[in-house]
């Protein structure tokens, strides 16, 4: 994935706004934090405010680059979150909003024994990612318009039930202590909403196809979803999350 990360961050601000509800969920105070997938860091800063320790984590330059320029007081560090190597035992909070849907279904389950890893015992993994069900409506519509020219549409991304997630959790060591999956329908401020969405996050099903074809294919699948998603002059979109919190055993 290659991040513009100034348009993310003028565009794509409902997602860190979204994500504050989930830093209500750490509860102490002056606690260790990693930010895992911390993007522009705005949800770092917002950690760092509550007087945490927190440490921003992500795997695009762009987006670390942006963070360190905005937020020089805090500390960033450029890491897959599948291949990183965070000292043992260390981080009384994990936290993790609005990422983790971006790794494969195969991938999940190193990820989340890092996770385990990471975590002092007593630790907590609060997290948030799109559930079973998110943006449906954008997925469904990329795939009728791409099949109707002969191609594929792979879904790029890991939307999973709160059951089956939960079973991946607890295989790592953790301990479930609480799930929702819940409807979150999002407004996108931009005139051009689905469109600019489609391109900031929808980037691998379009590899080998021409400029010229996938902005067709934009075009038809905007216009199919206008009756559907378009409201009163605004976009809305589907968006479904699955929250959690998740424990280290002591
Ligand atoms: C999400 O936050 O749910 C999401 C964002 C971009 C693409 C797909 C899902």
């Amino acid at each position: 994935m290659e991040w513009d990360a100034e348009t993310y961050a003028q565009k794509f601000s409902f997602v860190a706004r979204y994500g504050e509800g989930l830093v209500e969920m750490i509860h102490g105070e002056g606690l260790s934090v990693l930010d895992l997938g911390c993007g522009d860091g705005s949800l770092t800063q917002l950690i760092a405010q509550k007087g945490h320790h927190v440490l921003g984590l992500d795997a695009s330059p762009d987006l670390v680059k942006r963070a360190r320029d905005h937020y020089p007081e805090l500390q960033f560090v450029l890491a897959d979150a599948v291949e990183m190597e965070v000292p043992g035992e260390s981080f009384d909070v994990v936290f993790s909003n609005a990422v983790l849907h971006w790794i494969p279904r195969e991938k999940q389950s190193v990820v989340l024994s890092r996770i385990f890893c990471a975590l002092k015992p007593g630790g907590r993994f609060i997290f948030e990612l799109g559930g079973y069900g998110n943006t449906d409506s954008v997925h469904a519509a990329l795939r009728c318009e791409m099949e109707r020219r002969g191609l594929n549409y792979t879904m790029p991304f890991y939307f999973p039930t709160i059951g089956e997630y939960a079973q991946l959790v607890e295989q790592s060591g953790l301990l479930m202590r609480k799930a929702f999956l819940f409807d979150r329908p999002t407004l996108l401020a931009d005139p051009d909403g689905p469109r600019n969405w489609i391109n900031m996050f929808v980037q691998d099903p379009f590899n080998g196809i021409s400029p010229a074809v996938k902005s067709q294919i934009i075009t038809a699948v905007v216009e199919q979803l206008r009756p559907s998603l378009y409201r009163d002059g605004t976009w809305c979109i589907d968006y479904v999350r699955l929250r959690g919190e998740a424990e280290r055993p002591a």
